[in-house]
């Protein structure tokens, strides 16, 4: 800090009752948005976050970010919540911090872009509802994409924050594409919109810490509103981006309450209280109140939630954030979906195909949503792509950004891959350059039809037209139309306590028989996180002749022997690791055949995921290739064609099933 303005540290207090600094640093906190959906799979339930909510009013922070990013989502699909209610109930107790959300420009809190009027209606109910702030991103930067939702933020008299997602193509900021200039250049673009702050969003953890002070100071010298730092911890670089952000005057920093803190989530805010205690940009946070919050965090909530730890390394940041350029999220989507596919062997080759993707398509931003397309076509390309024929199986997502559907991209998309997308595409094989949205119709009456007889009010009809299947399902849990499955169910302190104890005693030697001679592992074995007491353990579970064994036990912590053995052990189902996860699909024998005395061939799911609808029915023909069923994986949309061609003879799923690897979905003969 140039001038330094330290108090003495004998007479220093840790309590707020110290003087105010000159200019104290303004924090976010993230713990209720970001902190969850990084680290434990976005599944915080409203009724977790009620213990800590007041206590959390009091510390100070300019901005709670409570909604918003995959929350929406997750609420309804998972945890049979209705998201429009966690903004009312946490008002209810937080009535002095603005609450912030992550709004994804017209992609709102999904995964496309959706028409102006469901936009518009969108912003509008969730500033009803008690949103103050709108950090508003677009994956492509392209902020034709915030045309509809910031005069609507605007006129609800509410704060509009407008992002800059922060990405490279090289080790360091710089290069063709992603250089200062570029930085400065969409700073000046979002002041000119009107912006009430601006955010730097970098939600890979990759802003080196003398670039983050290099991209401030640029930019408190060329546009006027505060400017404000989202970077993830990651890479381990984060805790040092921020000191060097202050330094270089940043106005606003996201942090998180340290137990939601760390690895692909962002830095505590407690180190951050203590490093500018006595300086000009004290916080003025009491840490003794913080340590009160996470005493009540630690015993009561996290125990919960501890299983959705995606943990299965001792360090806490991830290296090949640094080797790679790409968000850690993204990359253990990857690795999940590679281990669903049965193909983690192939990650290498992974790693190698996803540049040469991203440069094909335009070198994105890779965040939410690119980062999705991006990772899947890039899976698709490596376990698909056969001799030299290469995007052999391209994603409906993808056909839609070579289209010009989500906006214009950094650089040129590669004209080869774009016109292979682009044939027999359903909107035209002749990519747009308007603003995306131009070209959708609308959606709001269709969606408010479709609904009919089930949505009560405005919010539940958003809730349909964001999410079609599953927001239909979640409305019938909602007015008791449908049981909700016991999946959906909240977790209590003694469900957790309870499978610790069977794994504990699983692991006992009366239960359990040390096998010397383990089998080696099998192609098909699934890694479960276990905690027995303070020790974790990484399990191996394979299917063997119908019952499930554990063929082995790797402690990650404290050393116990290898436990290797041929009894059945109940054990808790298997985390959704990943924010991003896809449905769990049905636990069916993969080879299961479908219904007997139907001869042809069958065509079945490359990848697990959820049907979302059936294009053909009994009786039509198909020509070999042509689409019969569209597949979500992972948030990708996939055209399955059919294997030959010939006529439909059975069709053994329906839009809104969710199917395993290899599960048969229809015959062709
Ligand atoms: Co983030």
């Amino acid at each position: 800090m140039s001038d330094h303005d330290q108090v003495k540290m004998t007479k220093m207090n840790y309590a707020n009752d110290r003087p105010k600094a000159k200019n104290p640093l303004k924090v976010e906190d993230l713990t209720f948005r970001d902190g969850h959906q990084s680290l434990f799979a976005t599944r915080g339930r409203t009724e977790d976050m009620i213990p800590v909510a007041e206590m959390m009013d009091d510390v100070g922070f300019w901005a709670m970010e409570v909604w918003g990013g995959a929350t929406f989502d997750t609420m309804h699909r998972f945890l049979n919540e209705d998201p429009w209610e966690r903004i009312r109930t946490l008002k209810r107790y937080i009535k002095k911090t603005p609450f912030s959300m992550l709004l994804r420009g017209q992609n709102l809190v999904g995964y496309r872009n959706y028409a102006d009027d469901v936009a518009e209606i969108f912003v509008e109910r969730a500033a009803e509802n008690g949103m103050d702030i709108f950090r508003t991103f677009d994956a492509l930067n392209d902020y034709r994409n915030f045309e509809t939702v910031v005069p609507v933020i605007k006129k609800c008299g509410k704060h509009f924050q407008g992002c800059i997602c922060y990405t490279m193509t090289e080790p360091r900021m710089g290069g063709d594409v992603y250089n200062l200039d570029y930085y400065v250049n969409k700073a000046k673009a979002l002041e000119a919109m009107g912006a009430d702050s601006i955010c730097i969003k970098d939600m890979a953890g990759l802003v080196a810490p003398y670039d983050a002070y290099e991209i401030i100071k640029a930019l408190k010298k060329s546009v006027k509103p505060p400017i404000h730092l989202h970077s993830h911890f990651t890479s381990g670089m984060s805790s040092m981006t921020h000191l060097k952000a202050v330094e270089a005057g940043v106005d606003i920093i996201d942090t998180c309450m340290s137990p939601y803190a760390y690895r692909t989530s962002h830095a505590a805010i407690e180190p951050l209280v203590m490093t500018l205690l006595g300086t000009n940009r004290d916080t003025g946070f009491d840490i003794k109140h913080l340590a009160g919050i996470n005493e009540i965090l630690e015993k009561e909530i996290l125990p919960k939630y501890r299983h959705l730890l995606n943990d299965t390394k001792v360090s806490i940041i991830d290296i090949n954030v640094l080797l790679h350029q790409t968000p850690g999220g993204m990359l253990s989507n990857l690795v999940n979906q590679l281990r669903e596919m049965d193909a983690l062997d192939r990650i290498d080759e992974v790693y190698a195909e996803l540049p040469r993707v991203r440069k094909d398509l335009g070198q994105v931003p890779l965040v939410t949503p690119t980062s999705q397309i991006v990772g899947i076509q890039t899976v698709n390309n490596v376990l698909f792509d056969e001799g030299k024929e290469r995007y052999k199986m391209i994603t409906d997502q993808v056909k839609d950004l070579c289209y010009g559907l989500y906006g214009k991209t950094a650089t040129q998309i590669n004209p080869d891959v774009q016109k292979k997308a682009l044939k027999g595409y359903s909107r035209g094989e002749k990519p747009i350059t308007c603003r995306p949205a131009e070209v959708l119709e609308p959606e709001l009456e269709k969606a408010k039809e479709d609904v009919k007889g089930l949505a009560v009010d405005i919010d539940d009809e958003i809730i349909y037209a964001l999410y079609p299947i599953t927001g239909k399902k979640f409305l019938k849990w909602k007015y008791g139309k449908e049981e909700p499955p016991p999946e959906v169910l909240p977790r209590t302190l003694e469900d957790a306590e309870k499978e610790r104890e069977i794994v504990k005693k699983a692991l006992a030697d009366e239960l359990v028989e040390r096998k010397k001679d383990a089998p080696s592992k099998g192609d098909t074995i699934r890694t479960f996180n276990v905690f027995v007491d303070e020790d974790y353990f990484e399990v191996g579970v394979e299917e063997q002749g119908g019952s499930p064994v554990i063929s082995y036990v790797q402690p990650m912590q404290a050393p116990v022997p290898t436990v290797s053995a041929q009894q059945a052990v109940p054990s808790a189902p298997p985390p959704s690791a990943s924010a991003e996860s896809a449905p769990v699909a049905k636990s069916e024998p993969a080879s299961a055949p479908p219904s007997g005395d139907v001869d042809g061939t069958p065509m079945s799911a490359p990848m697990p995921g959820m049907i979302i609808s059936v294009e053909k029915k009994v009786g039509d023909s198909v020509e070999e290739g042509e689409a019969v069923i569209v597949l979500e994986a992972m948030k990708m949309e996939n055209a399955l064609g059919a294997p030959a061609s010939g006529k439909i003879l059975a069709v053994h799923v329906e839009s809104g099933d969710s199917v395993a690897k290899g599960e048969v979905l229809c015959i062709i003969g």
